[in-house]
């Protein structure tokens, strides 16, 4: 596989708003888009704790909170704020054009 055929297009940037946590499931994985700023982050939609779609969660500037049991992780790291080494899974993303790619594995 090529360093290209591992990038994944998701969708164009214009249609990703500032700050609303959007889902999608490429190659079938949950995963929460976020454009902050200039950046976008995609992280896994399923809670380290039990599972819960975070995309059901609130966003509150770095942090989106879990509905299930209010864990909050930030959104830049996917660190959970209060024991930092548990993470929810991040993947790198990269825009192009105005079009936003993400890579599921390096
Ligand atoms: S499942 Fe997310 S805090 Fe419990």
């Amino acid at each position: 596989m090529s360093d290209t055929d591992a990038w994944i297009y998701l969708t164009e940037l214009k249609d990703l708003p500032q700050n609303v946590p959007r889902l999608f499931y490429p190659k079938g994985l949950g995963m929460l888009l976020l454009h902050q700023g200039a950046e976008v982050f995609a992280l896994s939609n399923r809670c380290r704790h039990m599972g819960c779609a975070l995309a059901s969660g609130t966003l509150e500037g770095d942090l989106i909170r879990c509905p299930c049991h209010d864990w909050a992780f930030d959104v830049r790291t996917g660190e959970l704020i209060i024991s930092r080494e548990i993470r929810l899974p991040m993947y790198p993303t990269r825009l192009e054009g105005g079009k936003v790619f993400v890579r599921l594995e390096d």
